[in-house]
C-alpha cells in the first residue's frame, strides 16, 4: 500500500486574543478558575477587521507554500473544511486559490476545489478524501492542500462564548510524506443528533452540556467501531491521543473514558485491579442505574490511579497546549492537537520516528471518526515550535469592550464596526466587496 499523509503543516491564527481569566471572567462575574481549571482554557483568538476564513486558510497556506518551495502545478486538489462560510454556493477553496494566485508564481487551474461541511470533523473528512485521492492514484503524481478555517463565534450570552476562536491550519498531503502516513483503516460512531446547528445562521444552536454527552457516545462508539476492524486500541501502544478539543477538559472527560474501556481485558486493568478493584460489566447487572453509578466510582477512582496520570500526561496532556491558548478552532482543531504534540515531543527530543498516534475527531449533528498515524524518519525537520509560538505571542491583545465590537464586525453584516487593531504585514486582507455581492482580498506586502 502506497504511504500517504502529512507532508507539511502550517497555521495561522486570527490577529486578536482576548484573555478569558483577566478580561472575560471579571464582566461575566466568573470566577477565573472557572476558565483555567474548569474549562482549561486561557485565551480566544479573533479575527482583526480585515481577516475571515479566507485571509486566514490563506494566509497558513501561502506559508506552507513557501517555507516547503510548493508551486501551484505541484498542487492537484485545494479542499477547505469550515462551518464559518459565508458563500452557499462558490467553495472558500476558490477565494483561496485566487488570492494565492495573486502572489505565487503559477495558477491552480488544473486544481480540483472544494469545501467540505460536517461541523468540525469536516477538517479530518477534507483530509481523507485526500488522503483517498493519492491512495486511488488519480492524482497524476501532484499533491492535495488541505485546508481548515474557522470563526468560531458564539451568541454573546451563549455558554460558549467562553469556547471561542479563529484559525486556520493548512495541511500539504502527498506520497512518502514527512511527517505522518495516516492508516486506511478507520472507526465511525455517527448518528442524526441536533445538540450544535447553524440552521441558515451565523451563530450556532447550541444545547452545551448535551454536546459534551453526545462527543462521548460518537467517540465510544467510532472506539468500537475501530476496534472491530483492527483489533487494536491497548493504550500503550500509542504515543499520543489527539482528539478534537473544544476546550482542553472536554478531552480530560474523553480520556478517561477511553482508558477504561481500552484497558479492560488487559494486564493493566488486573494491575490496577489490586487498587481500585475491576470494572463493573454491563452483563452482571440487572439495573442500569446501579451499574452507571458503579461506573462513575471506578472511573473517579481510576483518574486518581499513577498509572492513569502517567499515561494522561504522556499521551494526552501534550496534545491540548496550543488549544489552551486560543479556545476551539472547529475544523482545525484536532489537527491543532496533533501539532502541539508534534511541538511538544519536538522540544523534549522525544524519538517519535516509528511510533503510532490515535486520532479523534468529532463533529457535532454529530460523528466521531478514529484512525491511527504513523510518525515518520525526519518528522522533526517539518516541525517548528518557535515560529508557532511566535505567531501566538504576537496577537494583540483586546479588552471586553473592544470583544464585544471584534464580535459585531463577524457577524457576517456589511457594516463596518470596527477599525482595524493591527497592521497586516506580509498577509491577505478583506479588502471589501465587490459588484456581486463578493468578498474581495489583496496581498499587503
Ligand atoms: P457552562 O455551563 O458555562 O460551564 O458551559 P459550567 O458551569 O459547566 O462550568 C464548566 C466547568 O468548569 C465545569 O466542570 C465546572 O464544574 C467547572 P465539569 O463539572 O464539567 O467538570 N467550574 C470550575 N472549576 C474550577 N473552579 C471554578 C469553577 N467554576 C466552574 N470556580 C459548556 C460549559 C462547555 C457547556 C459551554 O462552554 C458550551 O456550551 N460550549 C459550547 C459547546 C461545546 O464546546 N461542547 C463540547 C462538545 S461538542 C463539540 O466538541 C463540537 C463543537 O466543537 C462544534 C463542532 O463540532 O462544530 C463545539
Amino acid at each position: 500500500m502506497t504511504a500517504v499523509g502529512i507532508d507539511g503543516i502550517e497555521i495561522w491564527t486570527g490577529k486578536l486574543s482576548l484573555d478569558l481569566p483577566e478580561e472575560f471572567a471579571p464582566v461575566m462575574d466568573d470566577d477565573p478558575e472557572k476558565y483555567t481549571k474548569g474549562l482549561g482554557l486561557f485565551k480566544s483568538s479573533f479575527p482583526d477587521a480585515y481577516e475571515d476564513i479566507v485571509t486566514m486558510g490563506a494566509n497558513a497556506a501561502h506559508r506552507l507554500m513557501e517555507r516547503k518551495g510548493i508551486d501551484p502545478k505541484e498542487v492537484g486538489r485545494i479542499d477547505v473544511a469550515t462551518e464559518s462560510a459565508f458563500d452557499k454556493s462558490k467553495p472558500a477553496s476558490t477565494y483561496i486559490a485566487g488570492a494565492l494566485e495573486q502572489v505565487l508564481d503559477g495558477v491552480f487551474t488544473h486544481a480540483n476545489k472544494g469545501e467540505r461541511k460536517f461541523a468540525c470533523i469536516s477538517g479530518t473528512q477534507a483530509l481523507n478524501d485526500a488522503v483517498n485521492w493519492i491512495a486511488a492514484g488519480r492524482n497524476r503524481g501532484r499533491g492535495a492542500i488541505v485546508i481548515t478555517t474557522d470563526t468560531a463565534l458564539y451568541e454573546r450570552g451563549d455558554p460558549g462564548e467562553a469556547t471561542q476562536g479563529a484559525g486556520a491550519v493548512a495541511m500539504y498531503v502527498n506520497k512518502d510524506p514527512s511527517i505522518v502516513e495516516i492508516s486506511m483503516e478507520q472507526g465511525f460512531g455517527s448518528v442524526d443528533e441536533t445538540d450544535f446547528l447553524k440552521p441558515n445562521q451565523q451563530f450556532p444552536s447550541v444545547d452545551g452540556k448535551r454536546s459534551m454527552q453526545v462527543y462521548l457516545a460518537r467517540m465510544r462508539e467510532a472506539l468500537e467501531d475501530f476496534e472491530s476492524e483492527t483489533g487494536r486500541s491497548h493504550p500503550d501502544d500509542y504515543r499520543f491521543i489527539p482528539f478534537h478539543t473544544p476546550f482542553p477538559n472536554m478531552v480530560r472527560k474523553a480520556a478517561v473514558l477511553g482508558y477504561r474501556h481500552t484497558i479492560r481485558d488487559t494486564e493493566l486493568e488486573d494491575t490496577l485491579a489490586e487498587q481500585i478493584g475491576r470494572q463493573p460489566r454491563s452483563e452482571e447487572y440487572d439495573d442500569r442505574e446501579a451499574f452507571s453509578e458503579d461506573i462513575q466510582e471506578y472511573m473517579d477512582a481510576l483518574s486518581e490511579t499513577d498509572m492513569y496520570r502517567e499515561w494522561y500526561e504522556r499521551a494526552i496532556k501534550p496534545t491540548v497546549d496550543i488549544s489552551s491558548r486560543v479556545g476551539n478552532w472547529y475544523t482545525s482543531s484536532v489537527h491543532l492537537a496533533r501539532l502541539s504534540a508534534l511541538i511538544h515531543a519536538n522540544r523534549k527530543g522525544i524519538d517519535l520516528a516509528g511510533e503510532t498516534l490515535l486520532v479523534g475527531s468529532y463533529g457535532s449533528g454529530a460523528q466521531a471518526e478514529i484512525h491511527e498515524e504513523l510518525v515518520v524518519e525526519g518528522w522533526e525537520d517539518e516541525i517548528d515550535g518557535d515560529a508557532v509560538d511566535t505567531l501566538l505571542n504576537v496577537r494583540h491583545p483586546i479588552t471586553f469592550e473592544e470583544y464585544e465590537r471584534v464580535h459585531d464586525q463577524h457577524n457576517h453584516s456589511k457594516e463596518k464596526v470596527q477599525e482595524p487593531f493591527t497592521e497586516p504585514d506580509g498577509e491577505f486582507v478583506f479588502d471589501g466587496w465587490g459588484p456581486m455581492n463578493e468578498r474581495q482580498y489583496t496581498f499587503i506586502e
